[in-house]
């Protein structure tokens, strides 16, 4: 039988209280990455250290105590919430799964449906997800993912199956609670332009591997790898009269990480490819104060 790596020689830092983005195509291995990290999914080797402590291998007690410092916000929130589960319940289930007494927990049911704007939410408390739009239930799964005062919550693709007309409010609603509650999130996006303004720092993935990491700024404005170049050239622009052509995208397709190209990943379909590209997986290079890239363009030769 084969394996596929998803994710394959990932490292990163994630600081107390910053937005960090992680934006790549379908099928890089973000959701593996992130569900990694929360440990719903056992890594098979490396490390994750959280606040010192190496949680890739942790179960029993200390797990639990993990998931209580951790939140997660999904793509599809209808999937992501038990239907047969009114709100309240829903939103008071990790606090009596963490044993937060019954008298408390109302009130902060309350209070995490303030929060996200779902007012008031005496109208909130007894419906049911079905009966909620899109918007309001992701709402409540942004409540749920932190209400236990986590420290780190990941957010995979939060926004991206809700109507536009309220992606960008959802995002600002939910900085306003991680900037108040002094949370570190992940933010898994294919969409370059939401992680722009939402996240402090960007990185960038290409098939299982981290390509480059800046502050989100510069990234954008100074992109150093060709697949990030590539990512912001195919941003649309409401402008048609700017519109990249087709052309200017990267031909082919990313690889199958059952059996990924030897050296960079990206060299098959680079038009900067060199010999080395081919041959030998290209290190993380500092090219600036916090501005790090996977590829040879930047070796000192
Ligand atoms: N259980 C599994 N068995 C085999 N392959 C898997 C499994 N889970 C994920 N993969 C593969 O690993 C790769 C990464 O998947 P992942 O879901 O992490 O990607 P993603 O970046 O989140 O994609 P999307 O943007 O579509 O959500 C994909 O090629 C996927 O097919
Ligand atoms: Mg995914």
């Amino acid at each position: 039988m084969g394996y596929v790596k998803a994710v394959d020689g990932v490292s990163f830092v994630v600081k107390k209280g910053e937005i960090f983005g992680v934006v790549g195509e379908s099928g890089c291995g973000k959701t593996t990455l992130g569900k990694g990290i929360l440990r719903l999914l056992k890594p098979i080797g490396g490390y994750i250290y959280f606040e010192g402590k190496d949680i890739a291998h942790i179960k029993g007690k200390a797990l639990k105590w993990y998931r209580r410092v951790t939140g997660i916000v999904q793509q599809d929130p209808y999937g992501a919430m038990p239907p047969f589960m009114s709100v309240k319940t829903i939103l008071e289930e990790p606090l009596r799964i963490h044993g937060v007494p019954k008298e408390e927990r109302k009130e902060r049911v309350i209070k995490a449906l303030e929060e996200v704007k779902l007012t008031p939410p005496e109208d909130f408390l007894n419906k049911y997800p079905h009966m909620l739009s899109g918007g309001q239930l992701q709402r409540v799964a942004i409540a749920r993912a932190f209400i236990l005062k986590p420290k780190l919550v990941v957010a995979d693709e939060p926004v991206s199956m809700l109507d536009a007309s309220v992606r960008v409010e959802t995002l600002m609603l939910f900085k306003e609670l991680q900037k108040k509650h002094k949370v570190s999130v992940i933010y898994i996006t294919h969409d370059f332009s939401t992680a722009k303004y939402f996240s402090d720092r960007i990185s960038v993935m290409y098939a299982g591997h981290i390509v480059e990491i800046g502050p989100a700024r510069e990234v954008i404005n100074n992109p150093k790898h060709p697949y990030t170049t590539h990512l912001i050239k195919v941003i649309p622009d409401p402008n048609p009269e700017n519109r990249f052509t087709f052309k200017e995208t990267l031909p082919g397709e990313p690889p199958s990480l059952a059996n990924p190209p030897p050296g960079c990943r990206l060299s098959p379909r680079c038009p900067y490819v060199m010999d080395i590209c081919t041959k030998k997986e290209p290190p993380m290079i500092k090219t600036s104060r916090n501005h790090y890239v996977k590829c040879w363009l930047y070796a000192r030769q």
